[in-house]
């Protein structure tokens, strides 16, 4: 990259919640955020796959240098359904939104950028769903899980062929965003804006081609921790940590 040449973050699902403040604390650190999605810079309605090709179509045949200056590729964007497995109206959306138009996008964009032997750090928002069992989530827990295993295996792949590159998976436990339905009491969660600080000083200090971690509550505050991600949990609490239960 050229001296004095402002970093740019691609971010996926930018327009509100944890993505705006996402924006935000990017401009913050002086990284010029590029926003995806329906309300967006580069619009993308990722329910709807001829939008999703529209978009990879885009990439394609994009200006080499305008792809070589996305340092970052946030992968935020997300959907939720909180209810019974068996009375789901989102399924089909929610494999869309969570899992399979951003893997679309991204190969896209990856394959671009091996080209153009240009390494970036992609910045993963999965979830503590993905390892913390809850009633009336698995589909999107199942989604989020799908988003941080590719994203870690993914990272293997950048190694061999994009080296330069780097991965970070965030399991972030609740925030008060517009994610949840109005049943769910969110006065509790997280501000985001706070998460999206501690999410860009992370990224930005990462030496490791691969990292994740979670942010949990610890008496009210966001907690960074790395000390466990483990199956054995999924049905307790993390020792000392509030993972942001719905109360129920
Ligand atoms: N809130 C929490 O407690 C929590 C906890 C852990 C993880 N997360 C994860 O954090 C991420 C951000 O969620 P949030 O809480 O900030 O929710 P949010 O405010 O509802 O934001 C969701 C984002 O996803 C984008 N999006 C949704 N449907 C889309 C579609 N069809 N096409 C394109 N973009 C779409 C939206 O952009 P447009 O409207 O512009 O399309 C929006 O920017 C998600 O991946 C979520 O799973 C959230």
């Amino acid at each position: 990259m050229m001296k004095g040449k402002p970093m740019k973050a691609w971010i996926l699902g930018g327009s509100s919640g944890l993505g705006l403040e996402l924006v935000k604390e990017a401009e913050r650190h002086s990284i010029d955020p590029v926003t995806l999605g329906r309300n967006s810079q580069l619009q993308v309605d990722l329910s709807d796959r001829q939008s999703v090709e529209a978009l990879c179509q885009k990439i394609e045949v994009m200006e080499a240098e305008l792809l070589k200056d996305v340092s970052f590729f946030v992968w935020n964007a997300g959907e939720f359904e909180y209810g019974p497995f068996d009375q789901a109206e989102k399924l089909a959306s929610m494999f869309a939104i969570n899992a399979d138009a951003p893997t679309r996008i991204l190969q896209t964009f990856v394959r671009r950028k091996k080209k153009l032997r240009s390494p970036f750090h992609l910045i993963t928002i999965a979830s503590v769903a993905v390892w913390k069992a809850r009633a009336d989530m698995a589909i999107y827990a199942g989604t989020k899980a799908y988003q941080a295993q590719f994203s870690r295996s993914l990272a293997l792949e950048f190694e061999r062929d994009l080296p330069g590159s780097k991965v970070v998976i965030v399991h972030p436990a609740g925030m008060k965003t517009g994610l949840f339905p109005a049943s769910i009491n969110t006065s509790e969660f997280m501000d985001p804006r706070e998460i999206a600080g501690i999410i860009w000083r992370e990224a930005l200090v990462q030496e490791k081609f691969c990292d994740w971690f979670n942010v949990l509550r610890v008496e009210g505050k966001p907690s960074v921790s790395r000390e466990n991600v483990s199956p054995e949990l999924a049905y307790d609490e993390l020792p000392k940590y509030n993972t942001g239960g719905f109360g129920g």
